[in-house]
């Protein structure tokens, strides 16, 4: 984040003569030749029109962003929090990725989009009440807002200036979106330090969102206050997200929604992706295209792994062929505005229907995902989803003679045989995070008690390596994951992603009504 002062308007001193000594750290920019002389400055700094009246509006979100403040301010009454949304980050050189905030940032905010780089949300510790909505705190959002057009950075700031990236909201409109008083970014380091001190203020910070806001927040507080505290700050955000607000479920199933049209898209570009070279490629990019115009983005890479690719749990190099006879596991989840993605899976026959090895691999998957379906409701433990899956693949494997020992062996924690063929967990929380709510503490996640609100995935499979000498030459180079997401309810669970096909029969049908569509 840059803690510059604000903006200065164009004076002669920030006129610099094209054919000043140049100093070597301002080298590298030299690919083109921005005019400097004052003629040029005067005229692309004058003869704008007046900028139109503000449409901002209160966002939906606003009043559930204040509930979840108000959440994480009684957890730490008289300390100064502070949430940075981060910065650029760089792609290439001067060429950054595109912008996506922390997602503790989102959570607290409702923003989400491109305009709030390097921003920072504090949350000020007042009087017990006589904070936001009667909490502990007050909150001020610190951004960079929209700049004059008679300053240097309206025309000359490739990162941030209105002639290269647009319009960013002015201080108000923010204000009114996000129901957030608001602040200038210049005006961050002297907030952080306030009453900092002896027997004053306590100060943390979200590790890792932003170095420069930890730094400014780093001068002001005694060295010892850091690390552990910083971690709780980033514990009870994550857990402050394991239980989604109504929004967040309208979101989710927003998320949901569209990446079950991006399969559709995908089984429809299947005929195409056979006949390239690369027709792993041909998937990600239908997918990531359909991501693009419906939502923000994908929430993660597409797996696109087709044959024994599907064996390699994050095969993200998607550049593989797509044969007739083999099945592809395309795992993929659209990004909504708002940032919530979500993370499914299917495996697909290429040419529409399931040999009986594939189909005999698949059911068993299939099975343990029901398994865990059935497993996921609210008073049972997180766990207990993974354990009723495992229980399931154990006795497979069992059956089909691939394990040295009894299925009831190797569920034993000593042994975990059937590990082998799927050594990832079951299930992992969803939300503005693929794996979301990742810092919360093992007694709230793993061992946590579900509740209703709760979304995660259920993604069981198996993956035989074509190398693999302790199963049978039918078995090898097959690998199968079903992943669909899960949100509990009152009474049990609602599979957020059923209507996407995943029993065997109806894949192979619904892939046929696609493709003669
Ligand atoms: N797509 C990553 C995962 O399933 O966890
Ligand atoms: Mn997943
Ligand atoms: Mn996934």
């Amino acid at each position: 984040m840059s803690t510059d002062a604000r903006p200065e308007n164009l004076t002669s001193e920030t006129v610099t003569p094209a054919d000043h000594e140049q100093p070597l750290e301002e080298r590298g920019t030299n690919r083109s030749h921005r005019p400097q002389s004052r003629r040029f400055v005067e005229f692309v700094t004058s003869g704008w029109g007046e900028r139109p009246p503000s449409s901002a509006t209160r966002a939906p979100v606003a009043d559930h962003t204040a509930a979840r403040r108000s959440a994480l301010s009684a957890q730490f009454p008289g300390v100064r929090l502070v949430v940075p949304a981060g910065s650029y980050k760089v792609r290439s050189n001067d060429t950054d990725f595109r912008f996506r905030p922390h997602a503790a940032f989102a959570h607290l905010t409702g923003l989400g989009g491109e305009q709030e780089p390097d921003a920072v949300l504090v949350l000020h510790p007042v009087e017990d009440g006589t904070g936001d909505d009667g909490s502990a705190h007050r909150a001020v959002l610190y951004m960079n807002p929209l700049a004059g057009r008679d300053t240097p950075e309206f025309f000359s700031d490739a990162r941030y200036g209105e002639f290269w990236v647009g319009a960013r909201p002015t201080l108000d409109e923010i204000a009114t979106t996000t129901g957030i008083a608001t602040a200038h970014v210049a005006d961050l380091a002297d907030a952080v330090a306030k009453d900092v001190g002896e027997g004053g203020v306590r100060v943390l910070v979200v590790p890792g969102a932003d170095e420069s806001v930890e730094e400014v927040v780093a001068q002001v507080r005694a060295e010892e206050e850091s690390g552990e505290a910083d971690a709780r700050l980033a514990e009870a955000l994550s857990e402050l997200r394991l239980l989604k607000d109504a929004y967040e479920v309208e979101q989710m199933r927003l998320a949901v929604d569209a990446t079950i049209e991006g399969f559709e898209k995908v089984v429809r570009a299947l005929p195409r992706a056979v006949t390239h070279r690369r027709g792993e490629r041909v998937i990600e990019g239908t997918f990531l295209g359909h991501a693009r115009e419906e939502g923000n983005d994908v929430g993660y890479t597409t797996i696109a792994a087709s044959g024994e690719h599907a064996t390699t749990l994050h095969w993200t190099d998607n550049d593989g062929q797509v044969r007739p006879g083999e099945l592809v596991l395309v795992d993929a989840g659209v990004e909504v505005d708002s940032l919530y993605t979500a993370d499914v899976t299917r495996t697909l026959p290429v040419d529409g229907t399931f040999t009986d090895v594939q189909r005999r691999v698949y059911q068993a998957v299939l099975d343990a995902a029901d398994a865990g379906f059935e497993a996921a409701v609210p008073g049972a433990r997180f766990r207990d989803v993974h354990d009723a899956a495992m229980r399931v693949l154990a006795a497979r494997l069992e059956e089909w003679g691939l394990l040295p020992v009894s299925a009831e062996e190797s569920l034993d924690p000593d042994n975990q045989h059937h590990r082998r063929w799927m050594v990832h967990g079951t299930s992992h929380h969803l939300g503005l995070d693929v794996h979301d709510c990742a810092q919360a503490r093992a007694e709230l996640y793993l061992d946590g008690v579900l509740q209703p609100g709760m979304v995660f995935t259920i993604e069981p499979g198996l993956y035989f390596k074509s190398d693999d000498l302790l199963v049978p030459a039918e078995y090898r180079g097959i690998g199968v994951r079903i992943e669909d997401d899960v949100l509990v309810t009152a009474d049990g669970n609602e599979n957020l992603s059923a209507a996407l096909p995943r029993d065997p029969d109806a894949v192979e049908a619904w892939m046929a009504s696609l493709q003669q569509a």
